[in-house]
């Protein structure tokens, strides 16, 4: 092949390195207006009155705008809909937007925004989901809080616990994690003559982002136009927010009749945007005295916040991958969604699994110890192969790299060797290892099938370049690059000359989210497709130049060569011009549909997901006993990605993945006040690790070809993230015998856990 698996350099590293990418705070229009959100003051209670007369003095001022001003529905459609665009009375969070006030600059919108007056009565909130759920005397979301309960029933657990010979049994708590993309959100609206709604700005999902913009303005579909932005960042923070964000801009455009900016500050964007949920998870397991993982029981329950938004699907993730990458008969899981006056919590890399296998890889450790067998060795004796069953009860018949992932982990660390290794400690301190293994459903699975649908367009110009359109977004991912090498590929044409346009609804049919790591395996395959006609009219063409038959031509680094005959060659530039000149067809269209999934939620059993990547993660880390700090050393990184169109690229999402993962495991945490108010905003107080805090990182490259991927390829952009933080609590454990079951791992609890405090 001649630019799948090659490291090719990414499509918008230039733009990126010298700032010449447009994003959409540099975008300015004629007669351009600026928005200012107002949010609410309070946690819980009911808004009274909104005046604005203190603010309509300002210079410049254009006016407020509510519910009131809402033309069709009020709501911001995900997956119920519980969340309006603007609140009406009641308000159910810190923050929660109330409507906008215009100006004609920012400083002018600003000023206009502190001089609103709100009048509200405050109510208790419910800020512990611990307590929120089942709550009987505040009600936030139906009758007892939960958004959503599921769960998964295999074989007898008591039965299995009995005749287990170790038995775990702990809870686990991790924190929210902000995404901290570097873009804030941000978006311009701009209303257009005929009266169609243009949209620009940063965002994952433009699809979503039109169907909500249509639903507040009373529009159909095709008088909303929705462009992707260049997009700072996202890691699953810019999937269902920028419909707010969105709204709050095309409201007053409409009836302004002027285009809206409005562009988020940190602040605001840290107290109201979405983060990954924080967790509670009661996790027992137990194993027999061969080491076979029997039973595993696990109560899951994760913060909702005060609106529904992805809540369910991301409980639904959660409740799939709960056991981790093993065979296991008997398995009880109760997951439960639950809403509380707090930010509505959703999409981040992992998607609802970091948490609750942070829990599942801790334990895993202990239940090895207890045997007093190797945690590899235990892993390794449950994982899942090839034709293996998921504790779910699907059969995976293809493309099990689970085992591969681990083992050259294992290898790559020198595992086996770690204690006789007398390995270097810096300062005295004390070296520790730690393993995990997880996976990861690809693509959107069965709890969200209807929308795993992706097209594609190509079209091949006169001079041999190359434009291709998909409904999915690049967000820094690499998707862009990856897709391009694929059109090259298929056209038998050098990457250079194609051509990615900017993501619009206007120019492919809904083509779903982009979520799940699913953008290269369902627009990679869509664009195959794309290239169909096309790459016929070339191959047609050529066979013709080279006086051969159509299926003897190759298509391979911008030639084209007869099979039989290699000295026959032509360019494919030549057969291109051939086919213009001739008028024969050089575009197409593209469309692709995942393969059939499906659950049963009474049971929770099925084919959840169409295939899987896998991972192995090694933390060799270096703790002080004196105050607790941990130095991350390095981190060996496995994954099966099916198959690496672009190796450097799969790297750099190991790498990121894995920094993000640190982030989750040791610093990262939000404080909430007892109004319910998020305390740390902005990046002086939200720890995130800097260049300095990275380690070594050493990703490795597993292939078990996807045989439904483009070139055998698979999603696996979330799963870097995941394996993280138990590796470094199981390495914790390893170097100084404590046990930290609650994210972040701080120097202070370890320190407290040397010492035997209590918490
Ligand atoms: Mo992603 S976390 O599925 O937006």
């Amino acid at each position: 092949m001649s630019a799948i698996g090659k490291s090719v350099a990414r499509a918008e590293g230039e733009e990126r390195v010298t700032g010449k990418g447009t994003f959409v705070a540099d975008i300015k229009l004629p007669s351009m207006l600026y928005a200012s959100v107002i949010r609410s003051p309070i946690a819980h209670g009911d808004i009274i009155e909104v005046d604005d007369s203190r603010a309509s003095k300002i210079k410049g001022y254009k006016g407020i705008f509510t519910y009131r001003d809402i033309l069709g529905e009020n709501v911001i459609p995900v997956v119920f809909r519980d969340q309006p665009c603007f609140a009406e009375k009641r308000v159910n969070y810190y923050g929660e937007p109330i409507g906008v006030v215009v100006a004609d600059s920012k400083s002018a919108a600003d000023m206009a925004l502190s001089r609103v007056n709100i009048d509200y009565r405050e109510l208790e909130p419910l800020l512990d989901p611990l307590k929120a759920r089942g709550n009987e005397r505040i009600k936030i979301y139906g009758e007892d809080n939960i958004f959503k309960h599921l769960k998964v029933r295999n074989g007898d657990i008591e039965k299995a616990f009995a005749e287990c010979e170790v038995v775990i049994e702990d809870i686990y708590t991790t924190p929210y994690q902000e995404h901290a993309y570097i873009e804030t959100q941000g978006m311009v609206a701009n209303p257009l003559p005929d009266g169609t709604m243009e949209i620009y700005g940063s965002m994952q999902c433009p699809f979503y982002v039109r169907e909500a913009v249509a639903a507040v303005l009373d529009l159909p579909f095709s008088k909303v136009r929705v462009v992707q932005t260049s997009t700072g960042g996202a890691f699953g923070g810019k999937e269902d927010v920028p419909s707010l964000v969105a709204c709050q801009a095309a409201i007053p455009a409409y009836h302004l009749k002027r285009p809206v900016k409005l562009i988020y500050s940190r602040d605001e964007d840290i107290i109201s945007m979405s983060k990954r949920h924080p967790g509670w998870i009661r996790y027992k397991s137990g194993a027999d005295s061969n080491g076979v993982l029997k039973a595993v029981e696990v109560e899951y329950i994760i913060d909702g916040g005060a609106y529904s938004t992805l809540s369910p699907v991301v409980l639904w993730r959660g409740t799939v991958h709960a056991v981790g990458p093993y065979r296991c008969e008997n398995v009880k899981v109760d997951t439960y969604a639950v809403a509380t006056n707090k930010v509505p919590c959703g999409a981040f890399r992992g998607f609802g699994s970091p948490q609750v296998l942070f829990a599942a890889e801790s334990q895993m450790d202990r239940l090895a110890e207890k045997l007093n067998i190797d945690p590899a060795e235990f892993r390794l004796k449950n994982i899942l192969r090839t034709n293996d069953t998921t504790p779910f009860g699907q059969k995976l018949s293809w493309s099990v790299g689970a085992e591969e992932a681990l083992m050259r982990v294992l290898e790559k660390s020198d595992w086996k060797k770690r204690k006789d290794k007398n390995e270097y400690a810096p300062d005295g301190k004390k070296i520790g290892y730690g393993l995990s293994s997880v996976f990861y459903g690809v693509g959107l699975g069965a709890g969200g099938k209807h929308l795993a649908r992706t097209g594609a367009r190509v079209m091949v110009e006169g001079d041999g370049s190359v434009s291709f359109s998909v409904g999915t977004t690049e967000m820094g991912q690499g998707m862009r690059t990856v897709l391009a090498q694929i059109v090259a590929e298929e056209l038998g044409l050098p990457y250079e000359n194609i051509r990615m346009i900017p993501t619009d609804t206007s120019r492919v049919p809904d083509s779903g989210p982009t979520v799940a790591s699913r953008a290269t395996t369902m627009s990679g395959r869509a664009l195959i497709d794309a290239c169909g006609k096309p790459r016929n009219s070339i191959l047609t063409e050529a066979a013709r130049m080279l006086g051969v038959e159509k299926h003897q031509v190759i298509l391979k680094d911008g030639m084209a060569f007869s099979r039989v005959d290699k000295d026959k060659q032509i360019s494919v530039m030549e057969v291109i011009n051939s086919c213009f000149a001739k008028r024969m067809p050089l575009s197409g269209e593209g469309w692709y549909v995942s393969p059939e999934t499906s659950w049963d939620e009474r049971r929770g059993f099925g084919d959840a997901y169409v295939t899987y990547a896998w991972s192995s993660n090694v933390a060799v880390i270096a703790v002080d006993m004196d105050t607790g700090e941990i130095e991350v050393l390095k981190i060996y990184s496995s994954h099966d990605v099916g198959k690496a169109i672009n190796p450097s690229l799969v790297e750099g999402q190991i790498e990121g993945g894995v920094i993000q993962g640190l982030g989750y495991a040791l610093t990262e945490n939000i404080i909430t006040d007892k109004k319910g108010r998020l305390m740390n905003t902005e990046f002086a107080t939200y720890i995130i690790p800097t260049a300095a805090d990275v380690p070594s990182v050493k990703p490795i490259i597993v292939e078990h070809p996807y045989p439904e991927g483009p070139y055998g390829a698979r999603g696996f952009g979330e799963q870097p993230l995941m394996g993280v933080a138990p590796a470094v609590a199981n390495a914790v454990r390893d170097a100084v015998g404590v046990r930290i079951s609650n994210l972040p791992i701080t120097p202070e609890k370890v320190w407290k856990a040397l010492r035997k405090y209590e918490d």
